[in-house]
């Protein structure tokens, strides 16, 4: 029997009707049989403070952080905001990096998806994330890609996904995402074995 690969996902919107919150809940029903992906709410992680920090992680943060460390693989599904990474995720990014050598993102594997109502569907921030994910030596998938631009035309008034050719690209990369876990994971378990 294969193994339930547990996912974390989080949006790097707040927004009610936000189309990357939608696609969070879309990636759930597309995900291959052997994923389970659990959502976490960035709403509730505060403004990144080295003060508040060095007193010790605020609650919501700690669980945070222990939701990255228990998961097999991240999922963020975000927009791009002025060509870069929303305030609200990076926010989050930074506290999950610290303490920098020792962080629950080292060596993690990522996916990103974005849906933008412009044109580039997210491309910009999925790149400036790349940066923040090389620093914190996370493992993300590169191909293939999810960017959906136009979202207001890929999803209905309730935020359901009625694109069938967006489906189809959510669910190839997950499949994608799937087989990139389970390569690192094997390659751990190799190179713990020759220590
Ligand atoms: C945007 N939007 C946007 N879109 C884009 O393709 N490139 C961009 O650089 C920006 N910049 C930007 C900045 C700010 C502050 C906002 C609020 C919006 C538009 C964005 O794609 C649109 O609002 C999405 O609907 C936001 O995602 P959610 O909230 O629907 O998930």
């Amino acid at each position: 029997m294969v193994e339930t690969m547990r996912i974390l996902g989080f949006a790097g919107s707040l927004r009610r009707s936000s189309y990357n919150r939608a696609l969070l809940n879309a990636a759930i029903e597309l995900a291959p049989e052997s994923m389970e992906i659990s959502i976490f709410d960035l709403a509730s992680i505060p403004l990144y403070n080295q003060d508040i920090e060095d007193q010790g992680d605020p609650a919501d943060v700690k669980a945070f952080k222990r939701a990255i460390a228990e998961a097999d693989g991240l999922l963020i599904c975000t927009p791009e905001y002025n060509f870069s990474i929303p305030g609200v995720l990076k926010n989050a990014l930074d506290w999950a990096s610290r303490p920098a050598k020792t962080s629950v993102l080292r060596g993690k594997p990522v996916v990103v998806m974005g849906a933008s109502t412009g044109a580039f569907g997210t491309a910009r921030c999925q790149l400036a994330l790349r940066s923040v994910f090389a620093f914190c030596n996370m493992h993300p998938l590169n191909y293939p890609q999810v960017l959906i631009g136009h979202a207001g035309e890929k999803f209905d008034s309730s935020g359901r996904l009625i694109d069938e050719e967006t489906k189809g690209y959510i669910s190839d990369n997950l499949k994608g995402f799937a087989v990139w876990v389970r390569i690192l994971q094997e390659g751990k378990k190799v190179v713990d074995n020759k220590k």
